[in-house]
């Protein structure tokens, strides 16, 4: 039984229940390719999924994966050993902090030799969730006025390039640390949630994504323009339930406020990967460990402050 390195859930584990220990590498089946993982990165799906007691299969967290094809099942076409690729495995069971991994065709893209493998890591689930976010639920449109609510982590500082590539006028919020980082990265306006209640301003907005924070529900809706739409993407579990319940109900009237659900899609990715390849967005690599100091990078993003993505060099 051949081994490999993984950072491993163990539910008896105190205080920390992620182990950096051997286990038995995974075996494509016919319908999966073999992955060597040259980096990870880490989301809140991680963390928040173990405080929440949902353990993968194989009790290895992480999903947003790049790496190198090892070996691929009879069935496979559209990859073979060798290639460069990009992997979202939130839709088929986590498994990417360790040196290898298995998914199917369909959770893979090719990844551009323009990319480095840390970068490209950092892309999936953050990307996509904020080009769903922007794009499908919330409908953006070119010379609209967009508030994005957290703008510091890896959701906000994808929302915030979106948002200005898809031609928003944008406005961020974020704590004193994060304001000149989104400066740079495009927002034209930049509120400090430590010095100013951007509910009590007499700015109102078109688009409005609840990234990160807690707030209610009717001071974001006293905020929007008419017609304009309330996004919450995620913040404090509180506000996630507070939208779910309550938004659709607070929804009749021209201003619709909806909750986003992001699913891994290959068309999204690819989308995303091609605005970096051509150097319209890039991600935002705060913090890199190795393999072996993985549950570090995981206590680290539980902590709720990162700036951008939090990337895992396997190799
Ligand atoms: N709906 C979906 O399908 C979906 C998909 C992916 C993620 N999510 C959710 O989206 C949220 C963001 O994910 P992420 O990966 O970007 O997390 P993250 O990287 O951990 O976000 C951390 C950032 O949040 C900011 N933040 C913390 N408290 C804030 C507050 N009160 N107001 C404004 N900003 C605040 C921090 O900035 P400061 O240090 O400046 O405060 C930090 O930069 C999480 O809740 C996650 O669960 C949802």
């Amino acid at each position: 039984m051949e081994k490999m390195k993984a950072l491993v859930y163990n539910k008896k584990g105190l205080p920390d229940k992620l182990f950096y220990r051997n286990v038995e590498k995974p075996r494509p089946n016919d319908n999966e390719v073999l992955i060597k993982i040259l980096a990870v990165s880490a989301n809140a799906a991680d963390y928040r999924s173990m405080r929440m007691g949902i353990i993968p299969k194989r009790r290895i967290f992480g999903a947003d994966i790049a790496g190198r094809v090892e070996s691929v099942g009879e069935n496979i076409r559209q990859f073979k050993p060798g290639d460069e690729v990009i992997g979202d495995l939130s839709d088929c069971g986590f498994g990417g902090f360790a040196e290898y991994a298995v998914a199917p065709e369909k959770a893979l893209i090719p990844k551009p030799t323009k990319i480095l493998f840390e970068e490209a890591a950092a892309l999936p689930m953050a990307g996509i969730t904020a080009l769903q976010a922007l794009r499908d639920k919330g409908n953006i449109q070119k010379g609209q006025k967009v508030l994005i609510v957290g703008s510091g982590g890896g959701v906000g500082t994808f929302a915030v390039q979106l948002a200005k590539y898809f031609g928003a006028v944008v406005t961020a919020v974020c704590s004193t640390k994060n304001v000149e980082q989104t400066s740079s990265l495009g927002a034209d306006y930049v509120i400090d949630y430590t010095k100013e209640d951007f509910t009590k301003s007499n700015r109102s907005y078109d688009l409005i994504l609840a990234v990160n924070g807690n707030r209610s529900l009717s001071a974001y809706k006293r905020i929007l323009n008419p017609n304009g739409k309330y996004v919450m993407v995620g913040g404090a579990l509180v506000q996630i339930f507070k939208s779910i319940l309550f938004g659709w109900l607070m929804s009749f009237g021209s201003k619709k406020m909806r909750s986003l659900a992001a699913k891994s899609n290959q068309k999204d990715l690819e989308f995303i990967v091609k605005l970096v390849e051509d150097g319209k967005i890039k991600p935002v690599i705060e913090r890199r460990y190795p393999l072996d100091k993985a549950a570090d990078a995981m206590r680290y993003l539980g902590e709720g402050h990162a700036r951008g993505k939090v990337v895992i060099n396997v190799e």
